[in-house]
């Protein structure tokens, strides 16, 4: 591999604070990625502001535009076709994507959840966790496959849940180790540790047998 920071885009709904966290890392000295393009859903997605204010190029797919899951897919990846990207990071993207858009960034697209796949994929996923009566909690980031959530996981953020935490609570502790583990995994992926291989995940050219973890207790 040369020196070429890998192009990556960033695909939000929300209010972007991990892609904050992803841009953030790749203005740093050294970065083996930059943010290519900031791409939302929706204008009124608060990390397009916040995209634009560290100068980073943004545009809008706005879904209500669009009759079809197939026809805002096909736009979103034209969108992602045309900034050059080679990843492609969902951070906070609130829509199912369909096969054929899965199958076209295979091994590119990755996602953030919040809980500790394979535990509660889906919505809600703190308040499942509190009532379950779960002793910890977290983040996955994973490659994205055509099962929701269901993509090998290459990295979780884990903290441990305490007395009294409310879904709120845990969502903010939550967030803080998501700003650590997205850039991270974004590091060791354009500078080659991680790879997508046939649908699993090589770390240092071996299969991953286990996601890397990332523990925290002292995530505020
Ligand atoms: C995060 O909690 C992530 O796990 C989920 O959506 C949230 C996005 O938050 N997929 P933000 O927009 O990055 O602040």
């Amino acid at each position: 591999m040369t020196g070429m920071p890998m192009p990556v885009a960033v695909v939000i709904s929300g209010r972007g604070s991990n892609m904050e966290a992803i841009a953030r890392a790749s203005l740093s000295a050294g970065s083996p990625f930059r943010i290519v393009r900031v791409i939302a859903d929706r204008e009124s997605a608060g990390g397009i502001a916040r995209a634009a204010a560290l100068g980073i190029p943004t545009s809008v797919v706005p879904v209500k535009q669009f009759p079809d899951r197939a026809s805002f897919d096909a736009a979103l990846a034209a969108e992602i076709e045309a900034s050059g990207a080679r990843l492609v990071v969902l951070a906070g993207f609130m829509r199912i994507l369909s096969a054929e858009f899965v199958q076209r960034f295979e091994g590119r697209l990755l996602n953030i959840h919040p809980s500790l796949l394979p535990l509660y994929k889906g919505l809600d996923t703190h308040a499942r966790a509190l009532a379950a009566g779960d002793s910890h909690h977290g983040a996955s980031v994973h490659y994205v496959t055509a099962e929701l959530d269901g993509g090998p996981v290459i990295m979780q953020g884990r903290l441990r849940i305490r007395p009294g935490d409310t879904p709120d609570s845990v969502s903010a502790r939550v967030h803080t180790l998501e700003h650590i583990i997205y850039p991270h995994v974004c590091t060791l992926i354009a500078s080659g540790r991680v790879e997508w291989r046939d649908g699993s995940v090589l770390f240092d050219g071996a299969p991953l047998a286990a996601p890397l973890i990332e523990e925290s207790d002292a995530a505020a």
